[in-house]
């Protein structure tokens, strides 16, 4: 049964019989990314399946997303690394598949650095190579029972990411008999001067150094017994951040499928120090770094401008992310978000802040609380949205067209934040999209907290309490989602703030 908030007084009813103008789009294979559900302001493939982001790193004044990529089908299949760039992490262009399949295997995720000082010696100081880390997946290895079909493998341009050329001495990191043996994420550690990497080998993470990003020594591991292991580890990340309070830690970012708390695919993370040997913690629960179901596969920025932290994630979630409705294409990236590390001693957390290039913001309107609490219809269901709520209060967001309704809701008494997609659109593609309440974070204590909400066409990011508490999910309604609602007690702001959002791909 539908709940309670469900339809508005004021809908209007589409007549009966109304061809739905979305679904013509789809079978001309739109390319003005118009499609029904195209993301108009996430990145998503131009067509085709597409999972992790892959060597996120700003060099030549451009941020650089490679991604796992499969050209030929739009569900997962050999993977390439796909490839696109952007001046200001809003806008992206679409660039030449960057890595192809070789005779050692698909190209599975993994990282990119600048070799500013010609380490490797694949470039030269005048043109420093990019130089990507990469997995090497052999299926044939695979396919016969073998269990090093893993390994690590470079690449390198000379040309800011255009062409590359996989180095002849592959792998570079050989298989020592794991399973899952993968992600390699490196960087420039500069108090030991070398290149540091961490992958994954199943239930931990190693770490690694090297001279040269060529010959790598194993250095040590961790997490045989901490955090989640309701699933693999995927995708590692590890990098300092400094609190406000001027305490210099690590952090450590590791996926994990399944195992998630929501199920399926999530990423925790710990705080702790890496000595350029060791990573160690005192941490003793898990951390979860997003609340929703559609966040994975982050990892961040290596040379963010002004030493920011800049993490991206795969949208979506390995329970269903190659049956979900969209047509010429599969999946988007989250928004990006700059990280930043709070609290202290035994409760450090990550806060994430959402970056949009403000010029999309089409225009601004204000309403008023009393407005929202009736229900408004909205001018588009493209936006930002922003107010302030009291924690002690009970707050329910509710967005709806004539049928569907997605439902977020703050309860001090349960002291729970909760999303239902139960009834949110399309969820039948797969009895994992929706089959209860996601019960998300603890509220710890009762005060004000700000709420950022951005709404796309198959996605809502919410973020509470100035991105400490982040949702982020996939949602595909019937028709855009038309109306809003709060109800609550707790709203501290006079007004909310609405913020009308242009499509990335129609303005170039
Ligand atoms: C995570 C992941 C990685 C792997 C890639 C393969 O989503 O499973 O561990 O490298 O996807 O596409």
């Amino acid at each position: 049964m539908r709940l309670l908030f469900g339809l508005f007084a004021f809908l209007i009813i589409l007549p009966s019989g109304c061809i739905d103008p979305l679904i013509k789009q789809v079978e001309t294979n739109d390319t003005k990314y118009s499609e029904r559900f195209r993301p108009q302001f996430h990145f998503s493939p131009k067509s085709n399946w597409m999972n992790d982001p892959n060597g996120l790193i700003f060099e030549n004044d451009r941020y650089h997303l490679f991604y796992q990529f499969y050209p030929d089908s739009t569900v997962w299949g050999p993977m390439h690394w796909g490839h696109a760039t952007s001046e200001d992490l809003t806008h992206w262009t679409h660039q030449p598949i960057a890595l192809y399949p070789d005779s050692l295997g698909y190209i599975f995720s993994g990282s990119a650095v600048m070799d500013y000082k010609n380490s490797s010696g694949l470039g030269s100081e005048n043109q420093p190579a990019l130089v990507a880390i990469y997995t090497y997946h052999n299926m044939e290895y695979e396919r016969s029972g073998r269990n090093d079909y893993q390994t690590q493998g470079i690449a390198f341009s000379l040309d800011h990411g255009m062409t590359w050329e996989k180095f002849d001495g592959n792998p570079v990191i050989k298989n020592p008999g794991i399973k899952d043996f993968r992600d390699p994420k490196v960087f420039w550690h500069e108090p030991t001067q070398k290149w540091i990497l961490i992958l994954v080998a199943g239930d931990h993470a190693r770490i690694y150094n090297s001279k040269n990003l060529i010959d790598w020594t194993f250095l040590s591991d961790f997490g045989h017994n901490e955090g989640a292991h309701g699933g693999v580890w995927e995708c590692p990340d590890l990098f300092p951040l400094t609190t406000d309070q001027g305490d210099q830690k690590w952090v450590l970012i590791i996926s994990i499928n399944p195992g998630g708390p929501q199920g399926g695919s999530a990423t925790q993370y710990f705080v702790g120090d890496f000595d350029g040997q060791k990573f160690t913690t005192a941490q003793k629960e898990s951390k979860w770094l997003d609340f929703g179901r559609d966040n994975y596969a982050g990892v961040t920025y290596n040379d963010a401008p002004e030493d920011k932290r800049i993490l991206m994630g795969w949208m979506s979630n390995w329970d269903y992310a190659q049956v979900t409705p969209t047509t010429n294409w599969r999946s988007a990236m989250t928004l990006p978000r700059s990280l930043e590390l709070k609290g202290s001693n035994s409760d450090y957390y990550l806060v994430q802040n959402p970056i949009i290039e403000p010029s999309i913001i089409a225009r601004t309107e204000e309403f008023d609380v009393a407005q929202v609490t009736e229900g408004v219809v909205l001018p588009s269901s493209q936006f930002q949205m922003e107010f302030e709520v009291d924690l002690s209060e009970k707050t329910v967001f509710e967005l709806a067209n004539e049928q569907d309704q997605f439902v977020f809701s703050i309860d001090p008494t349960l002291r729970q934040m909760m999303v239902d997609r139960r009834f949110s659109g399309k969820i039948e593609f797969s009895d994992k999209f929706a089959p209860g309440q996601q019960i998300s974070a603890f509220i710890p204590e009762n005060r004000a907290a700000k709420v950022t909400i951005f709404s796309d066409a198959s996605s809502i990011e919410i973020f509470v309490d100035q991105g400490r508490y982040v949702f982020t999910n996939q949602v595909f309604p019937e028709q855009p989602y038309s109306h809003l609602r709060i109800v609550s007690d707790g709203v501290k702001t006079d007004k909310i703030i609405f913020s009308e959002l242009n499509s990335i791909w129609h303005e170039q």
